[in-house]
């Protein structure tokens, strides 16, 4: 992979598992993941996979009515944001950036379903990922991550992903 690009690829289940247990097996803390795609196309399923990368003993639940799960255990905490049924007004008072900044809980891996919600409050420097369903297949997806900014762990995790 080209330093500091994008990467993309087609995944079934196998491939999703992979590529997700190789961001959280390897992305740093501070690591922000925005996840963006319609119902259904799989961004619970790729956090559950990074969070067996981080080594997260519980299972990963859809958070859409808690709209924040938290997750010890693992080599980094993981925040798992569900942004779906949240206005603007919502998203500020759930306040995302206490989370991003690990300032008042201890930093970790911070992944964001529906991050579209966000609006301007974004991280300084985040991976946004998009999945979509492919073409090519029902159980397919496209998958394309692309980097803002300085992310920890995003040059070693582009080193072990399969070319797209
Ligand atoms: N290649 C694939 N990658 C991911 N999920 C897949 C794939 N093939 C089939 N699926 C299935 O698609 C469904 C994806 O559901 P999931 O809850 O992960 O979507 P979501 O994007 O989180 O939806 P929501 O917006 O409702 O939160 C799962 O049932 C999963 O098993
Ligand atoms: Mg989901």
């Amino acid at each position: 992979m080209v330093k500091g690009q994008q990467w993309q690829g087609i995944c079934d289940l196998a491939r999703m598992a992979q590529v997700g247990e190789t961001l959280g097996a390897t992305l740093g803390a501070g690591a922000v993941v925005l996840l963006s795609g319609d119902l259904g196309a799989g961004k619970t399923t790729l956090t559950q996979a990074i969070a067996r990368g981080l080594g997260v003993p519980d299972p990963v639940v859809s958070p859409t009515f808690v709209l924040l799960n938290e997750y010890g255990g693992g080599r980094l905490p993981l925040y798992h944001f569900d942004l779906y049924r949240l206005d603007g007004a919502g998203v500020q008072s759930l306040n995302p950036a206490l989370y991003w900044e690990g300032i008042e809980v201890p930093p970790g891996l911070v992944v964001i379903e529906w991050a579209e919600r966000l609006g301007d409050e974004l991280p300084g420097a985040f991976l946004h990922i998009t999945v979509a369903i492919a073409p090519t297949g029902t159980d397919h997806r496209t998958v394309a991550i692309a980097p803002t900014g300085s992310v920890p762990g995003w040059q070693a995790v582009g080193d072990r992903l399969p070319l797209g």
